[in-house]
């Protein structure tokens, strides 16, 4: 039985000047998570936005704040973060000295701890601490700007990923994030994806409300209505 995967926005590709009708759109939608990207600069060559940010978006929907740290140090920012209101909290892998206590630290604030690994980076790499997460982020882009170009060895990733996660009985997400619109989100989820970060490809849609919704529709199980 499949499970049913969610849609996760990302709101670097939204328009900043008018965010309250930006946020009213994404509340009526099928979207189930806000995904905020929070760049600094170092850890990749583009700068976002921060906690308060997350701050304004807390105030403005009850849908759980999914936020992707592409920063160095994160363990620094991550009860700030937790404060500003992110329910699910993602570090790099390539950003962590001490992945373990990272996580510990992350689950300590009460969010769930998440981990992005840049494409040339493994999902070997997680085998010791699978336990320890609530989500894999499988970045499909090389991470710091929105609107790149899908990366197609992410596909057999995330089927490694599902295969290792499946033999553990482990039941975290995979999340996927970077060029995810309806040309691969079938074959994502065939790979096991259960999470699917979209930018542009809902944004500048014509009518991103209905880009979810298709988005939400896609790979449905429809063995439940026999
Ligand atoms: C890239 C970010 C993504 C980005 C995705 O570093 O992590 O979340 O906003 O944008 P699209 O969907 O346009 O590739
Ligand atoms: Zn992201």
């Amino acid at each position: 039985m499949k499970r049913k995967h969610l849609i996760a926005p990302s709101l670097l590709a939204s328009d900043f000047s008018d965010l309250r009708a930006v946020s009213r759109l994404l509340n009526e939608s099928e979207a189930d998570w806000y995904h905020l990207d929070i760049m600094d600069g170092v850890f990749v060559p583009n700068i976002s936005y921060g906690m308060d940010l997350v701050r304004v978006f807390r105030r403005l929907t009850d849908k759980p704040l999914d936020v992707h740290l592409m920063i160095v140090e994160p363990e620094k920012y991550i009860p700030v973060f937790r404060d500003a209101g992110a329910d699910m909290i993602t570090v790099h892998y390539e950003a962590c000295r001490h992945l373990h206590r990272t996580l510990e630290q992350i689950r300590q604030t009460g969010a769930g701890a998440g981990v992005a690994l840049n494409p040339h980076t493994p999902v070997s790499l997680l085998e010791d601490v699978l336990e320890d997460l609530d989500m894999v982020l499988v970045m499909s882009v090389n991470p710091g700007f929105g609107g790149q170009k899908f990366i197609y060895q992410s596909l057999s990733k995330i089927q490694r990923l599902r295969a290792m996660m499946d033999e553990r009985n482990i039941s975290a997400y995979i999340e996927v994030d970077g060029g995810v619109g309806m040309q691969n989100v079938e074959r994502l989820l065939q790979a096991g994806a259960d999470v699917l970060v979209a930018g542009s490809s809902i944004f500048q849609a014509p009518d991103p409300m209905a880009m979810i919704r298709d988005m939400k529709a896609l790979g449905r199980d429809f063995t439940e209505f026999v």
